[in-house]
């Protein structure tokens, strides 16, 4: 089944609610990169992405010039609707972009000083049309600002639930909710090689691990299905049982301690000009 203009993640008001783990890792990641990055006058500014639009409003838009115009992309209709209605303003806008498939009618080579992207580019299976798409959507000199997940149980997680014969039917396209550098050794290495080969220079790319603590069980299970591209295909009858088969993984997945729960993680977290 292909992903056909959306990633099934559509429930905006859902995932702006449990996105506190994205949300951290953006803003951290932006701190530590932020002396990275050269501004120009009038800099046009591309997150692709963007989700409903929190990250790109709260946490971007405070680490670029005021004079500058940023653009928030996103494959999913719900998610540009979304962040037009809660996070548009005179500085930032909102519209539909799929990464691995331009539309280079309306989109115009060469456009953005700078593109970032927070925990999108796990999602995309085609990373070397992206990348390519990526450095086409460049203006020389621009540059580029990734950061995505590597490795995540949650993507175990998948794997565990479409094993099971009940939720199989609805997860047969599994593989493209993984992040291909989940069982890599050396992801940075790889996603560097796949940058330097498209042209980029000065490519730094680390891998970073993490973790980040939910205050409870139920805090994590809402988090996971709010990034769940299963759900909606999931009848409503089943979906208690699904939720349980959801808990019960996360429950023997995880460390608890003083009723937190911590989950551990690994980054891409990719800098670059062309
Ligand atoms: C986990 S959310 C991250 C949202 C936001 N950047 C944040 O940090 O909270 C991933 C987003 O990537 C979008 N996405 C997935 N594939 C995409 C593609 N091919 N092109 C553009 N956006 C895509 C999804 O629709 C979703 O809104």
């Amino acid at each position: 089944m292909a992903k056909q203009g959306s990633t099934g993640m559509n429930d905006a008001g859902l995932y702006v609610r449990f996105n506190g783990m994205q949300a951290k890792g953006a803003e951290e990641s932006m701190e530590e990169f932020s002396s990275y990055f050269k501004w120009g006058k009038a800099e046009k500014i591309l997150d692709v992405g963007c989700g409903p639009g929190d990250v790109t409003s709260n946490i971007l838009r405070s680490y670029i010039p005021d004079d500058a115009k940023l653009i928030g992309g996103d494959i999913s209709r719900e998610m540009v609707e979304y962040a037009t209605s809660n996070f548009k303003s005179d500085q930032i806008m909102y519209r539909i972009l799929d990464i691995e498939n331009v539309s280079w009618e309306t989109e115009l080579e060469k456009s953005y000083h700078k593109i970032f992207s927070f925990y999108c580019f796990h999602w995309i299976q085609n990373q070397k049309l992206a990348v390519k798409n990526l450095f086409r959507l460049l203006k020389p000199d621009g540059q580029l600002f990734l950061v995505f997940l590597s490795k995540s149980a949650v993507f175990e997680l998948y794997k565990h639930l479409k094993k099971n014969p009940n939720w199989a039917p609805y997860m047969q396209d599994v593989d493209n909710y993984i992040s291909i550098y989940h069982n890599s050794l050396d992801p940075a290495e790889e996603f560097k090689q796949l940058l330097v080969n498209h042209g980029f220079t000065d490519v730094k790319v680390i891998n970073q691990w993490k973790s980040y603590h939910f205050d409870s069980l139920d805090q994590l299970t809402e988090a996971i299905l709010a990034v769940n591209p299963f759900i909606k295909r999931i009848p409503e009858d089943l979906l208690p049982a699904y939720k349980d088969d959801i808990e019960k993984f996360a429950r023997q997945n995880i460390t608890q301690k003083d009723g937190r729960v911590e989950t551990k993680y690994r980054l891409i977290v990719a800098c670059a000009a062309k």
